[in-house]
């Protein structure tokens, strides 16, 4: 019998959370520094990057900020490679950076399209790549993808493309799993539900654009879409499972996708 409770500790470890400057990786950047790991909080807003560093420093834990674009693979690799050299090691990565289009399938505009799929699929592609050389060497790593519940199946108007680069990076996941198998590096992807993050508020700025009424229109997406919807799912929600994912108890989990939406992917 393996000699450990549940208890997850990453004192000593290095993590990269990428679109840590606010909402879900916000919170995944913090849960990850409360159980001792020293976390790059990388985004391409630096301004959110320096705050949540500031308030991660002020807490008490280690962290440090850096400006990235995810969608350019040098920049992503230069963000591990800041971390690497400063640390000494790599141990955690988190691909969480992400944008959403609203257009309809039909109405999508080929340049949105393109930013979806630079942003969304190919950001969590130069994630794992550059994360999995680095962390070959070390023959030791865990890598987090957040996907999303919109990738499990299509959805109506304005999640189409949204959804399409999602179901991207679940494959992508399995992809990049079978690439580190070898190498004792597990990749796994989350796929959350609805979270009233600034991304929804921007969902909810479209819906009240057409007239209808905001917090309605919230209320009929969670009824909509979510079994479990009580509207409480929270950002930290999803840094549960990846703080988990991340930890030795997952140590035999990998080319997952986790759902955790409150039923509404029940596969
Ligand atoms: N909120 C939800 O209901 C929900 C549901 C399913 C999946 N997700 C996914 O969760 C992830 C986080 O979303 P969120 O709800 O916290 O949204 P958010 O908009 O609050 O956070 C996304 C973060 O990614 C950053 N980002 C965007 N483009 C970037 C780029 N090119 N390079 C670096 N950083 C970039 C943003 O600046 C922002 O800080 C996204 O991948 C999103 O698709 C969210």
């Amino acid at each position: 019998m393996k000699n450990m409770s549940m208890n997850i500790n990453f004192t000593g470890q290095t993590a990269v959370v990428f679109g840590a400057g606010r909402g879900i990786g916000q919170a995944i950047a913090f849960e990850l520094a409360k159980a001792g790991a020293t976390v790059y909080v990388a985004d391409l807003l630096q301004g959110n990057c320096e705050q949540v560093k500031k308030e991660l420093i002020e807490a008490g834990f280690n962290a440090e900020a850096v400006a990235v674009d995810v969608s350019d693979y040098e920049q992503v690799d230069a963000v591990l490679a800041k971390a690497e050299k400063e640390t000494n090691r790599l141990d955690i990565v988190i691909n969480n950076a992400g944008i959403v289009c609203l257009s309809s399938f039909i109405d999508a505009e080929a340049e949105e399209i393109d930013r979806l799929i630079k942003v969304n699929m190919i950001g969590a592609n130069n994630g794992c790549q550059a994360a999995l050389k680095r962390m070959i060497p070390y023959n030791h790593g865990k890598i987090v993808n957040t996907a999303s519940f919109a990738g499990r199946r299509a959805l109506q108007a304005g999640f189409a493309h949204y959804g399409m680069t999602k179901a991207g990076v679940i494959y992508l996941t399995q992809a990049a799993a079978y690439a580190g198998a070898d190498y004792n590096i597990n990749v796994n992807s989350v796929c959350p539900g609805i979270i009233r993050s600034d991304m929804w508020e921007k969902i909810l700025d479209s819906y009240e654009a057409t007239g209808q009424d905001r917090e309605a229109s919230w209320k009929n997406s969670l009824k909509k879409f979510i079994p479990l919807g009580r509207g409480d799912q929270k950002a930290e929600d999803i840094a549960y499972t990846v703080m988990f994912l991340c930890s030795p108890y997952a140590d035999h989990i990998t080319g997952q996708a986790i759902n955790v939406d409150g039923g509404a992917s029940m596969d």
